[in-house]
């Protein structure tokens, strides 16, 4: 599951300026490993300089499709989204994990889903509305913020959605860098906004799930409004979108104790140990001992290294991805795990 596999570009759109969107042609002899739910990623691996390089990109078109689509927007010096945007062709070949995530979404019938988004946090919203749109009878409304018209991403697709589905989806934008009419979509979406829609549009709602995807202050901002209107938290899912190359607040420390890590993985059982002063996580070290092991942003933000704790207890770093669900059934993050006890028993399979 954890495999990379190759996969060919069948198309190169430009979407905007700076963003590109990528059409993968899935073998046949894939298409059972290339299966995926509304809200999932995929992660692609590049050599550069003689160095392995990992980059997720959220799947924007309807799960299941023949062929799979995702939206890279660039950022400046981005190892991976810079040549994406014009040193590939139609036709070559890239290197790609089947689709993980578990920021998901599987609709209800008769509800009202409400979803947030600002730039590219977008991609894995788009997946959700299709799957709300094709798979139900649901509403949607989505609240989706950006700098100016020209830099929206998938507003044509979004478009069409809404002359298609005029009664079941609609459609708030906002922007912060271009001059709107209307006071309350003017500027980026923040509490205060927040606030005020869901005062005049939410509260008589019968809504089965929030889902937000953009960065880490807008989320927050979501969230702090929802708490204050005690919106149940188990409904309430998001995505942190980070950029290429951008750095969440790093905590660094050391393992305080030798520490034998047993993993299994795709039904392969290693071991391999960390060390007293060793400044690994559990993904570190296990890639030192060149087992194979799912990741990608490194970060605490992707959720690719999610495995459960079977056995010991560890501190997790940095946190932007799991849920307190997942973190009650006992899944950490690997990139982000020290260990706190002797032996640690973790599993990517269950
Ligand atoms: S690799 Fe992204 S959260 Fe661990």
């Amino acid at each position: 599951m954890y495999e990379f596999h190759k996969v060919k570009i069948k198309n190169i759109q430009q979407e905007t300026n700076d963003a590109v969107i990528w059409t993968l042609d899935i073998p046949v002899h894939f298409k059972s490993t290339f299966i995926w739910q509304a809200g999932q990623h995929l992660t692609f691996i590049k050599i550069v300089n003689g160095e392995e390089i990992r980059r997720s990109y959220s799947i924007f078109n309807p799960a299941n499709e023949d062929d799979i689509q995702v939206l890279i927007k660039k950022v400046e010096d981005g190892l991976f989204s810079v040549p994406a945007q014009s040193e590939y062709q139609v036709g070559d070949k890239v290197e790609v994990m089947a689709p993980t995530g578990h920021f998901i979404m599987v609709p209800q019938d008769d509800k009202t889903y409400v979803l947030f988004a600002a730039g590219s946090g977008i991609t894995p919203i788009m997946g959700m509305i299709h799957e709300v749109l094709n798979n139900s009878n649901s509403h949607i409304n989505l609240y989706y913020g950006n700098s100016t018209v020209e830099s929206t991403l998938l507003k044509t697709q979004l478009a069409d959605l809404k002359d298609q589905y005029p009664n079941r989806l609609s459609i708030s934008y906002f922007l912060s860098q271009e001059p709107i009419d209307v006071e309350l979509y003017a500027g980026r979406i923040n509490a205060e906004k927040v606030t005020k829609i869901f005062n005049n549009e939410l509260q008589q709602l019968d809504i089965a799930g929030y889902f937000l995807c953009g960065p880490g202050g807008m989320i927050d901002e979501v969230k702090s409004v929802l708490a204050e209107f005690d919106v149940d938290k188990s409904i309430i899912h998001s995505e942190q979108f980070l950029s290429e190359g951008q750095v969440m607040s790093e905590k660094k420390k050391t393992a305080t104790l030798d520490s034998g890590v047993m993993v299994t993985i795709d039904g392969v059982t290693s071991r391999y140990e960390i060390k007293e002063g060793e400044d690994k996580t559990l993904l570190d070290a296990a890639l030192d001992a060149k087992i194979k092991m799912p990741y990608s942003c490194k970060a605490g933000v992707c959720a690719t290294c999610r495995c459960r704790l079977v056995e010991g207890e560890v501190e997790m770093l940095n946190n932007y991805s799991l849920e307190d669900w997942e973190l009650e059934k006992g899944y950490v993050l690997s990139c982000q795990s020290l260990p706190k006890t002797k032996k640690i028993v973790i599993d990517y399979d269950g």
